[in-house]
């Protein structure tokens, strides 16, 4: 003999949300499941669901132990049970089940979550959500007041969350919804966590007089986030754009702010942060570090004092040349009759260093002779510009002896260890 069951079905809408600042439509089954009976060793029996103006994530649930057959997006709990079909686009999630067997005599929950992600506690199963036990009091005309608890551990998502309940009882088939009570929800400026502040600057190659622009934008926030900029670790005043705000996740606000300099040569390597905080909480959010590179071309340092070197004949000379740049220059020497001068003849000795920005480039003479004194060019190049710096080479007079002697010492202290 065949055993004909009767499978139960209910519904379940989890807080419905309706606000000034979480502004949705409000969804419902146009389709509910329907109390369905199948026979022991049926192939399978088919509730139907569909959900109108769906925002939330629907499940099935199997109603005595509260078992989860579907959660949307994490799919069937059993492949060769259960299987939830239809157009899901439109809202439709039946469920089928296959072989039919005593154990399926059941109530079958298709549940529809509220509007925010994570909200469905049996759905998700990450105990942000917990419901007390009914209790129950005696009430006006003889009847009974039932009370019940919902506990939430607040999270971001709740922020804006509206709950309503439904009582309803055996006799009448109407069931009376609560009031609306909605959850409003600080966060600091980290969410959806975990999120960081984003600070931006231009891509490509930044030339000096370029004008640039960071933007510094926080993660959502609740109340709205305030933003501290810092150059080279110093808080920044000038500059800075008025915030504009974004709406973003949780129904929080994202703060976006720009800063805008003119680069020179000396904004090169400077450093910036932003930090995003709000005012209901401690910490603060800080950015990645941004470091400017601006490129610019060669600049002479120390021009005048390098312009001149004297010695004696049969002496050494170190003629200097020290160029700012960046990128890194290529330096070259050439001589009074415009001859580009190389290590090659064994009698010049070109050595360079660079560091950060400042390449030292000394061309030693090692025996001085009479046709040796004259003009000296130093030609620095890089893919913005060149410059040249003149160095004139005299024989020593009583006069200058100090000068260099001074300037050798300088020499061997700049190379020490590096030859
Ligand atoms: C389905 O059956 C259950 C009990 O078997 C009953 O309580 C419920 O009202 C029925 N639902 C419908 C829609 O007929
Ligand atoms: C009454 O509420 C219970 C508990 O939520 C539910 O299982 C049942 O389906 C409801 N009945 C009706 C007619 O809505
Ligand atoms: C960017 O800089 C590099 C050197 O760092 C240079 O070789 C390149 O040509 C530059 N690109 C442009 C588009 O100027
Ligand atoms: C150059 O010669 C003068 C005297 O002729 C001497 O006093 C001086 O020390 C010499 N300088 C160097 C750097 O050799
Ligand atoms: C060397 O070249 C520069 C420009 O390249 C020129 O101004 C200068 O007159 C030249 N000098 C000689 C001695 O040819
Ligand atoms: C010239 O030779 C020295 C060592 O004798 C070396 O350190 C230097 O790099 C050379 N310069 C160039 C431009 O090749």
């Amino acid at each position: 003999m065949t055993n004909h069951r009767i499978l139960d079905v209910v519904m379940v809408v989890l807080g419905s949300m309706l606000l000034g600042c979480c502004v949705a439509a409000q969804q419902y089954f146009s389709v509910k499941p329907s109390n369905t009976t199948a026979a022991h060793g049926d192939e399978y029996a088919v509730f139907l669901c569909t959900v109108e103006d769906k925002t939330g994530k629907l499940s099935w649930e199997k109603g005595s132990i509260g078992s989860i057959i579907y959660i949307e997006d994490s799919g069937v709990s059993d492949d060769d049970k259960y299987d939830v079909s239809g157009n899901h686009f439109i809202g439709q999630y039946d469920l089928t089940i296959y072989d039919i067997v005593i154990n399926d005599d059941d109530e079958y929950i298709c549940k529809i979550s509220g509007l925010l992600p994570g909200l469905s506690i049996e759905a998700s199963g990450d105990g942000y959500e917990s419901l007390g036990s009914e209790n129950e009091y005696d009430g006006a005309y003889y009847g009974t007041i039932t009370t019940q608890d919902l506990h939430i551990a607040v999270q971001a998502e709740h922020n804006c969350a509206s709950y309503q309940c439904e009582g309803n009882n055996t006799q009448f088939t109407d069931t009376i919804l609560s009031n609306e009570e909605t959850l409003y929800v600080y966060f600091p400026p980290n969410e959806p966590s975990p999120c960081t502040t984003s600070l931006r600057g231009p891509t490509g190659n930044i030339t000096a007089g370029d004008i640039v622009t960071l933007q510094c934008t926080s993660c959502s926030s609740n109340p709205i986030a305030h933003l501290t900029w810092y150059q080279n670790n110093i808080v920044l005043n000038d500059g800075i754009s008025l915030k504009t705000y974004v709406e973003s996740e949780y129904n929080g606000m994202r703060t976006v702010q720009y800063y805008t300099l003119t680069t020179s040569q000396y904004s090169h390597g400077f450093t910036y942060i932003c930090e995003a905080f709000n005012d209901e909480f401690q910490d603060v959010f800080a950015s990645t570090q941004i470091q400017l590179d601006v490129h610019y071309a060669p600049i002479t340092e120390n021009r005048v004092t390098n312009s001149r070197c004297a010695t004696n004949l049969t002496e050494q000379v170190n003629i200097i040349c020290e160029i700012n740049s960046n990128p890194e220059s290529v330096i070259t020497w050439l001589d009074q009759y415009n001859e580009t001068l190389s290590n090659d003849t064994g009698k010049i000795i070109i050595r360079e260093k660079y560091e950060t920005v400042l390449k030292t480039s000394i061309l030693t003479i090692m025996s001085v002779e009479e046709s040796d004194f004259g003009e000296y060019y130093c030609v620095a190049r890089n893919y913005i510009g060149s410059i040249i710096q003149t160095v004139l080479f005299s024989e020593i007079c009583k006069d200058n002896v100090n000068n260099v002697d001074a300037r050798g010492i300088g020499f061997f202290s700049l190379f020490d260890g590096n030859a």
